[in-house]
């Protein structure tokens, strides 16, 4: 069969992939200790599971507007004027399945054939995929090691060129772990204003951050224009299958990708909206408390690698996924990573599987209890005393 040529453009999520490998080892008898999904390993808040359930029961099983439910989109649209400081109406709000389709979608409004976009590397893999699919070229933003897993802001307006269309950022950052500064967002902003750039600033992991307060692009000075937050409810609430997001956008825009969910979904699941409703709205104790978590985790698993000859591991101050360095293992990172899953039984991901920068790299995300991270720990200290 003949496929669209875009198809062969299109990238993919290595993470569900080296999933499927371990499911198979373990199969077979073999213990895997999962450290390559991205997802909180907590359940969803009860208070949440029980809107869902009761609207359920309340007959909440059509279809909903395609943009969303006008009571879910009015309280995005509070939550994020207080947590952001911005007026924000509720005609900006448009939620989605998960808050993957936001990339999908703002990528596919805005972005033509043959413009430019500038995105994190290594970074979600979705954002380079989408930039090929439609035929635009991917411009690496490298995010470094020595920076903290920052990029250099001072080298943001070398890369654009009058084909310029839009900056993807994301901090918290999935895969470093890295935190851009209040001084980092203010570059991109003048860029961004400089060029008349349209920001696409993924804040999924806005909650899952150690020290200092997330600081959001949308809350800066003459931004909201210009500006798509991609946010949504699977990390922060433990939501991941539930499939929950949103994006908040100039209302121009959002008429647009309100009609590719139209073209596409038709709506979000409408109970799952008004689970929603209540994760923003009820109490927040469940979700700091699963931030806390997270950190004693991060306190285990970076001192512990750091104990391991051949490795290097910088401290993340946000999401839940450390980035240590391979290299002095004399292994490439995706020969390290099957290494580990065969020799140690633990599943990683390669670090390149987040984009050519990732070279040298292991991605470890640290949703697992703290027990099974020290017998991960463990386990891939003797492997690597083998080599
Ligand atoms: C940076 C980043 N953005 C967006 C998403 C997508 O989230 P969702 O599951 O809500 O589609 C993820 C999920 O791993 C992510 O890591």
């Amino acid at each position: 069969m003949e496929f669209a040529r875009a198809m062969s453009r299109l990238g993919t999520e290595t993470a569900f992939e080296v999933l499927a490998r371990a499911r198979a080892l373990e199969a077979q008898g073999r213990e895997i200790v999962h450290l390559e999904i991205g997802e909180p390993d907590f359940d969803t808040p009860s208070n949440v599971i029980e809107a869902g359930g009761t609207a359920l029961y309340q007959g909440y099983t059509h279809y909903s507007p395609s943009a969303g439910l006008p009571e879910l989109r009015e309280t995005i649209a509070e939550y994020t004027m207080e947590t952001r400081g911005v007026e924000v109406k509720p005609e900006q709000v448009v939620v989605t399945p998960g808050a993957k389709p936001i990339m999908f979608f703002a990528i596919l409004a805005l972005v033509e054939e043959g413009d430019e976009v500038l995105y994190p590397n290594p970074g979600f893999p979705i954002y380079e995929s989408m930039i090929n699919f439609v035929g635009a070229k991917p411009v690496a933003l490298v995010l470094e090691e020595e920076r903290d897993f920052r990029f250099d802001v001072s080298q943001l307006a070398h890369k654009v060129s009058p084909r310029t269309k839009m900056i993807v950022i994301n901090s918290p950052q999935n895969p470093t772990g890295g935190v851009l500064t209040k001084e980092d967002l203010e570059a991109i902003a003048q860029v961004a204003e400089e060029h008349d750039l349209v920001v696409l600033s993924d804040e999924i992991y806005e909650r899952i951050l150690y020290e200092g307060e997330h600081i959001s692009f949308l809350s800066l000075p003459g931004m909201q224009k210009r500006t798509i937050l991609l946010n949504g409810f699977s990390k922060t609430y433990a939501m991941t299958g539930w499939r929950l997001g949103y994006g908040v956008m100039p209302e121009e825009i959002a008429v647009h990708i309100t009609r590719l969910m139209t073209n596409s979904n038709s709506c979000t699941a409408t109970f799952t909206q008004w689970a929603g409703v209540e994760a923003l709205r009820g109490p927040q104790d469940a979700s700091y408390k699963m931030v806390e978590e997270f950190k004693r985790r991060r306190d285990v698993i970076v001192p512990g690698l750091n104990a391991i000859k051949g490795l290097r591991c910088a401290e993340p101050k946000g999401a839940f996924y450390v980035f240590p360095n391979i290299e002095g293992t004399q292994m490439n990172e995706k020969e390290f990573a099957d290494y580990l899953m065969e020799e140690a039984g633990v599943a990683v991901l390669a670090g390149t599987s987040f984009g050519e920068y990732g070279r040298g790299f292991i991605r470890i995300s640290y949703a697992n209890s703290v027990e099974n991270i020290k017998k991960a720990l463990a386990s891939i200290e003797v492997a690597v005393n083998k080599l």
